[in-house]
């Protein structure tokens, strides 16, 4: 009896994660989350890049206010979604399209804050990543200021300012290491890389961790004073596809964000990127895909507001 009890306590621990739950909409919105991953996959089937537009845009709305989905209210001068921090986030409107079906289905039921949640989710499966459930549950914020967003991690942290972001959103560097392996799949602005490439700190020039095989291509790429919104892959050779080829790229100076190559700078991250290439682990583990979606689902509770706590968005754009 006591057995039947844990096995059935440890099963309800295993589903509820913090106040979220899998399948929170099962009996309000049975279909809340095929409608998500539909207009998710027609979205990416029109443009591939979207898939890494929307798994960035969780990190974007998790790290500022909590995952509330706070980045997509649109008021203007001064919202959140205009902070520098947040340059180059997309994917706003596949957000708009999966709402505007959820109305249509089941009027005031499904927040934005899930929808963001569940849209990274098929983004990555999509991408040939792993498959996994999202707890919902979470409740759209009542809050949106651009100077929220200054504390966003930045390229040019060094790694104590990158482990520190995240210890204070309740994520190990461990987390650090296995949530930055998102750039497998995705692009970046040459605007990311001028400093990097022109100007390092200190003593300017390129930052002397590129592999000098891959310095010449990044250079040709995103030429000094060239047009800062061409885009480059942030897993060299593989940026269509989820997998950890990122890792050994970041391992063998082939890192093409500076934050990534810091991760092999520093004792205790460069360990944890070792540990994917271990003569043993693809049969004894760790399994990146596993540690990351350990890992994605824990960003995805932070700061989370749910019972009575903040809304259910009727527009993703604005406050009711
Ligand atoms: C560790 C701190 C991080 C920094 C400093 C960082 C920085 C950046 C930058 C500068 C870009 C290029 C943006 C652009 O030009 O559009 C980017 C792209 C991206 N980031 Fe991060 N990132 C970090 C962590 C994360 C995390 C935790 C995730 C998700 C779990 C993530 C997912 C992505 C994805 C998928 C892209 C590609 C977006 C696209 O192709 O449109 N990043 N990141
Ligand atoms: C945003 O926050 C700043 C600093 O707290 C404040 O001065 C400003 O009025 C706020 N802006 C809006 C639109 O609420």
């Amino acid at each position: 009896m006591a057995l039947v009890f844990a096995l059935i306590l440890s099963c309800f621990i295993g589903l509820t994660q913090g106040q979220l739950r899998v399948g929170f909409y099962s009996q309000t919105c049975p279909n809340a989350e095929e409608i998500v991953s539909s207009v998710v996959r027609e979205a990416v089937a029109s443009d591939p890049t979207m898939a890494a537009a929307l798994l960035r845009l969780q990190f974007h709305d998790c790290f500022v206010e909590g995952c509330d989905g706070s980045i997509l209210i649109d008021n203007g001068q001064g919202s959140e979604r205009q902070a520098f921090g947040h340059q180059g986030v997309r994917g706003y409107e596949v957000i708009d399209r999966a709402k505007a079906q959820l109305e249509a289905e089941c009027r005031g039921v499904v927040s934005c804050a899930d929808i963001v949640a569940l849209a990274a989710r098929d983004s990555i499966a999509l991408s040939n990543g792993p498959s996994y459930d999202v707890p919902t549950g979470r409740r759209d914020g009542r809050v949106s200021n651009s100077t929220l967003a200054d504390n966003m991690p930045d390229v040019s942290d060094s790694i104590e300012q990158l482990k520190a972001k995240f210890r204070q959103k309740g994520l190990s560097h461990k987390d650090l290491v296995v949530l930055s392996a998102a750039h497998t799949i995705g692009t970046t602005a040459c605007f990311f890389m001028t400093d990097r490439l022109y100007n390092f700190f200190p003593g300017g020039g390129s930052d002397p961790s590129i592999n000098p095989d891959f310095l010449p291509e990044l250079q040709a790429t995103c030429p000094q004073n060239g047009e800062n919104s061409v885009r480059l892959a942030l897993d060299r050779g593989s940026e269509l596809t989820f997998d950890n080829s990122i890792l050994s790229n970041i391992r063998d100076g082939f890192a093409v964000l500076e934050s990534d190559a810091k991760l092999y700078q520093d004792e205790a991250t460069s360990r944890v990127v070792d540990s994917y290439f271990g003569l043993l682990s693809s049969v004894l583990g760790p399994s990146f895909e596993t540690d990351f979606v350990n890992s994605i689902v824990k960003m995805g509770q932070i700061g989370v507001k749910t019972g009575s706590r903040g809304e259910i968005r009727r527009s993703c754009r604005s406050f009711n």
